[in-house]
């Protein structure tokens, strides 16, 4: 038997696990047993590892309001005794008393329905409804009239129930026991030797019921016979049982029924009076009766769920004392008046955000209380929120997601599950759920702008603030923290970390060194965001860095050397016109823009009205021409400024010699100032040899490449002179518009304007050995003369062949 239940058990389990049915488990256990008694053991019959019950949350779920008498033990896998069970409060007079509730499993839900058989113990012992039993009977009863007593009454049942009587020895009465068609025993006197009123007018008896139950329980009551004078009839009622329904809840005073016996004596004897023979506490509690009509009145709150059906026995007895009794029966009917009760088994709360969709993060299971149409439930939850209830097993429903979570979208959810019976009218019941999303890092930081420009002006000091970057990051806590850095790497052959620096919380970037923008103008790094989760995220960011130019580089003249140097001579033809071309100051500034935007202007000169200098080339002219009367050394002081703010210049002395010849000058050491020393007297001479001696090496040039000018088209003639490069600085900006040099390392400069054929180049590559080796310089002063003097030269040329010349003599 025990292994047949067993097996079925296995394989409505098997069942389970196939369809999601659920298997039956059956248990018996006697009344009142103590709390932790072992009923059975739940792991062992449905065949699971004991530990399998507490990972899969294995737990007791009753029904509706109903206490919980069981538990389970996780440790060993029995079910116990919780609480007291007494089978007369659950079960009152029924036959059988099983208790129901359910056994639940989580992931995957599962439900399996226990029943708890529980057994009778004689634990009551039979009772009369009163102590002592009223009966007036005449003395003219014949021998053989019966009498029925009220039954006693025991809470047991079956064999523990009322099985017997026994009447104490006396001379008039014995006693009959009768079953009734519900099986219930009753006691009958049946007067054996008739009564005489003169001789004993009150007769007392003792009755005792017992019942079945070992040890055997008994009750007694006394039997009070009083001896009557007269004779009559009993009262008899219309019906054998009255049957009554009753909707649940009805009202204080609702009439149920009426009960109506007759006597077929007149007058006093023929008044009956009604009243309960027998009936339960709970029925007393519940029902009233009207002793002079036999109205059955609601007095109490009638609750379908509290009891279906009463049954009573109403007692009509007339003024004599013979009485007679009938059995009402009173059924509730059930009305719609319990709503659903919604009940959240388990939650995974938070759920994190990256869960598939089709995840269960809930079971819900939902009971009403009332029978048929009204405990049918529907059970849904609103439409606008990545979850729904899918039916499981009978009322238990799991809640699981419909699509991806974003907990920067909505970090959570109130789910308001919503449950309605198909009572009419319905009742419903709500019940909100407010589920969280746990965070998950899937958000790198974003900065907020694409790209980021700093300016900066050079010489800036270190730890200037140059700009800030901020990225954000919708995560949560550390996941959305966001820490900034410099991403490695080389600027001009150093760490980028000796150029800028990145404050990690606040994206601040500050400079950690002085910037020149002479040396460079910008440059880019790469900012790195990156948040505090595990693993980061990062993203990054290009922050190009401009610096602006500071007008510090005074401008620095190329030609002639700057005042207190050298000395530098220029012949000015005594034929010279207004207008002529005489010499040009070359400047050139380190700065950019308006600061080496430069101006040239003449500070003093020996005859104010003689020479003037343009503005922007620093070509000096003559303003007239040339008399004899004009002095033949004259002298000029040039000042180069930059357009910065404030404004930076350099000046330069120009000595300019008006002849034609160089053997005219007769005094040449009264060129030089007075404070000049014989030294310089000297270089001035050596000079002037070179000067001559290059003059003629330039007429040999001019004439040689006359015949190579086909065959060599593009070499430095045409009108071009090379200056070598080394006589620029190392660099020089890149100025656009400004009308000065052009191009860092590379530039060509006119240095005359207006004259036709013979404008002078600075060509970036030429050095020195560009000069063929052929040509070598002569440096005999008379070739010189002699070149000079028989070449008719226009003067501009022999003003370029000095301006070639004189830069040699100085830096040489
Ligand atoms: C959820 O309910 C709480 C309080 O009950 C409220 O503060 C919150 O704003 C609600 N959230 C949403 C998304 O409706
Ligand atoms: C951050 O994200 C990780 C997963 O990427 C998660 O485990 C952690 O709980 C999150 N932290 C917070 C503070 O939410
Ligand atoms: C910077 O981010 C871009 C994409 O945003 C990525 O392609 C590149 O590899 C990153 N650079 C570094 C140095 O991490």
């Amino acid at each position: 038997m025990e292994h047949r239940r067993l097996g079925l058990c296995v394989f409505l389990f098997l069942m389970f696990e196939l369809h999601d049915v659920h298997g039956d488990l059956s248990y018996s256990i006697q009344e009142e047993m103590k709390r932790e008694s072992v009923i059975g053991n739940i792991a062992k019959d449905l065949g699971f590892e004991v530990g399998i019950l507490s990972i899969r949350k294995a737990r007791i779920k009753t029904v509706g309001s109903e206490r919980r008498y069981c538990d389970i033990s996780l440790r060993s896998g029995d079910l116990i005794v919780s609480e007291r069970i007494d089978r007369e409060e659950q079960c009152g007079e029924k036959p059988s008393c099983v208790l129901k509730f359910e056994l639940l499993l989580e992931s995957p839900l599962e439900l399996h329905r226990v029943s708890l058989q529980i057994q009778d113990i004689n634990d009551n012992a039979p009772s009369f409804p009163t102590d002592i039993i009223k009966l007036e009977i005449s003395e003219s009863a014949d021998k053989g009239a019966r009498y029925r007593v009220d039954a006693a009454h025991d809470e047991d049942v079956g064999q523990n129930g009322v099985q017997s009587y026994t009447l104490q020895r006396n001379n008039h009465f014995l006693l009959n026991i009768q079953t009734t068609s519900a099986g219930n025993k009753y006691g009958e006197l049946i007067l054996d030797k008739e009564l005489d009123r003169e001789e004993q007018q009150d007769i007392k008896l003792l009755l005792t019921a017992l019942d079945g139950g070992s040890p055997q329980r008994s009750g007694t009551v006394i039997i009070n016979v009083i001896v009557l004078d007269a004779n009559d009839n009993a009262p008899v009622f219309s019906q054998a049982v009255y049957e009554a329904s009753l909707p649940e809840n009805a009202v204080l005073k609702t009439h149920v029924i009426t009960v109506s016996a007759t006597d077929a004596d007149e007058g006093v004897n023929g008044n009956v009076a009604y009243g309960f023979s027998r009936i339960s506490e709970k029925s007393r509690k519940l029902f009233s009766l009207d002793r002079q009509t036999g109205e059955i009145f609601v007095a109490g709150d009638v609750d379908f769920e509290e009891g279906s059906t009463y049954e009573m026995f109403v007692q009509a007895k007339d003024s004599y004392g013979l009485s007679s009794d009938t059995k009402v029966m009173i059924s509730i009917t059930d009305v719609n008046d319990n709503s659903p009760v919604i009940s959240l088994l388990s939650l995974t709360n938070p759920v994190p955000e990256n869960v598939s969709p089709g995840t269960e993060v809930g079971i819900i299971n939902v009971e009403d209380i009332d029978s048929e149409q009204n405990r049918k439930v529907r059970c849904f939850i609103q439409e606008n929120v990545p979850f729904k209830l899918i039916p499981s097993i009978k009322n238990y429903y799991s809640l699981v997601t419909t699509d991806k979570l974003d907990r920067e979208l909505m970090p959570h959810y109130n789910i308001t599950i919503t449950a309605i019976d198909e009572g009419s009218p319905p009742l419903s019941s709500f019940k909100t759920v407010q589920v969280s999303i746990a965070d998950v890092n899937d958000n790198p930081p974003v900065f907020e702008e694409q790209s980021y420009n700093a300016y900066v002006s050079e010489n800036n000091k270190p730890g200037h603030r140059l700009c800030s970057v901020k990225a954000h990051d919708p995560d949560w806590r550390q996941n959305g923290t966001v820490i900034y850095s410099l991403l490695p790497g080389v600027l001009n052959g150093a760490p980028v970390s000796s150029y800028l620096s990145v404050n990690g919380d606040s994206g601040v970037i500050q400079s950690v060194r002085s910037f020149d923008y002479e040396h460079f103008r910008s440059f880019k790094v790469y900012v790195m965001a990156r948040d505090n989760g595990s693993p980061p995220l990062s993203s990054n960011v290009t922050v190009s860095v401009f610096i602006t130019d500071v007008n510090d580089n005074t401008p620095q003249i190329l030609y002639p050397s700057p005042e207190g140097n050298s000395f530098m001579t220029e012949l000015v033809p005594k034929a010279a016109q207004g207008g002529s071309l005489v010499s040009k100051v070359i400047a050139v500034d380190g700065d950019s823009g308006q600061n080496a935007w430069l101006s040239y202007h003449i500070i003093k000169s020996t005859d104010p009205g003689l020479f003037k200098i343009d503005l922007h080339s620093g070509e000096i002219r003559t303003q007239r021409d040339i008399s004899d009367s004009d002095n033949m050394k004259q002298n000029i002081l040039v000042a180069v400024k930059d357009n910065g703010q404030p404004s930076l210049s350099a000046t330069c002395s120009m000595f300019l010699l008006i002849s034609d010849n160089l053997a005219e000058v007769p005094e040449l050491k009264d060129m030089a100032y007075e404070d000049s020393s014989s030294q310089l007297t000297s270089y001035l001479i050596i000079a002037l040899v070179s000067v001559s001696t290059f003059f003629l090496t330039f007429i040999i040039i001019i004439l040689g490449l006359r015949f190579c000018r086909r065959r060599k088209p593009r070499l430095l003639f045409d009108g071009a002179v090379a200056i070598p490069s080394s006589y620029l600085p190392p660099n020089y900006a890149d100025v656009d518009g400004t009308g000065t040099l052009r191009s860092t390392y590379n530039y060509d400069a006119y240095l005359t304007t207006g004259s036709r054929t013979s404008d002078f180049k600075f060509v970036t590559s030429y050095n020195d050995n560009t000069l063929p080796t052929d040509q070598t310089l002569r440096k005999n002063p008379t070739d010189f003369e002699e070149v000079f003097g028989d070449l008719d030269v226009s003067p501009e040329v022999g003003i370029l062949a000095k301006q070639i010349v004189i830069p040699h003599v100085c830096f040489h």
